[in-house]
């Protein structure tokens, strides 16, 4: 793989916490590398690291021990309006809690990643978000606010906000986690039609096989150690 082909490249990737003044050790020497375009489910029980490694990711935490690089930058090493553009510009983030600003509409929410600066003029931004939510079933629900809908709704709202920008690397904490099985399937049939026709890289959490195998390759952690990692490298 060229670098420009490597999404992230993760080697000897630890995260330890300090709870109650002893060390949590959350990652332990995590080795991983996400192809440009590839998907990757990680999957393992509670209190395995996942979210702590989505974190990571997703350029939230810079706190960690060894090497992550994505897109070939070394996080860490970012200084803070560096990162923040950098993630605003390359990442897409859907939080297991949603994450909307209550007091704005739908839209509004939506429309959120574009008031960092963008090319895209303001009908464009618009035009886009309401495409968004119309492929996630939520057409009519442009001005609605967040607390007038239901969980699996916020859900779709929170993934219609990552993509606005359509950033080539989009990280899910368990995106299908609130909603039924054909939402659920719709969903991640556009999740999958985005890496394709896009070659976004997108990396999720989820406790749902059919979901795990729906991605190019599994990689399973348990005790913040990867154990498994099942599919095409
Ligand atoms: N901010 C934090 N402070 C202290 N401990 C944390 C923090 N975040 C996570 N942990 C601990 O790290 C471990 C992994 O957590 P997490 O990544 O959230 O697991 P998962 O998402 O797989 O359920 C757990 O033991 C958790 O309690
Ligand atoms: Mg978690």
């Amino acid at each position: 793989m060229t670098a420009a082909a490597i999404a992230i490249d993760a080697s000897g990737l630890s995260r330890t916490f300090i709870a109650d003044q002893r060390p949590v050790h959350a990652l332990r020497e995590v080795s991983l590398r996400v192809a440009a375009g590839e998907s990757v489910a990680i999957v393992g029980r509670s209190g395995a690291g996942k979210s702590t490694l989505l974190n990571l990711i997703g350029a939230l935490d810079r706190g960690y021990q060894g090497s992550l690089r994505v897109f070939g930058e070394e996080v860490r090493a970012m200084p803070d309006r560096a990162l923040s553009r950098f993630r605003n510009r390359q990442i897409g983030f859907v939080f297991q809690a949603f994450n909307l600003l209550p007091n704005l509409s739908v839209g509004q929410n939506v429309l959120l990643p574009a008031s960092f600066g963008t090319e895209l003029g303001h009908g464009e931004r618009v035009e886009r978000a309401r495409y968004l939510l119309g492929e996630f079933g939520l057409a009519d629900r442009f001005g609605q606010m967040p607390a007038q809908m239901s969980g699996g709704e916020r859900q779709r709202v929170a993934i219609a906000r990552a993509l606005l920008l359509q950033p080539p690397l989009l990280v899910c904490d368990e995106p299908t986690g609130s909603l039924d099985g054909e939402t659920a399937a719709h969903i991640l049939g556009v999740l999958h039609g985005i890496q394709r026709t896009h070659g976004t890289a997108l990396v999720l959490v989820t406790h749902d096989p059919q979901v795990a195998q729906s991605c190019d390759r599994v990689v399973r952690l348990d005790k913040g150690r990867v154990v498994d990692a099942v599919g095409a490298a």
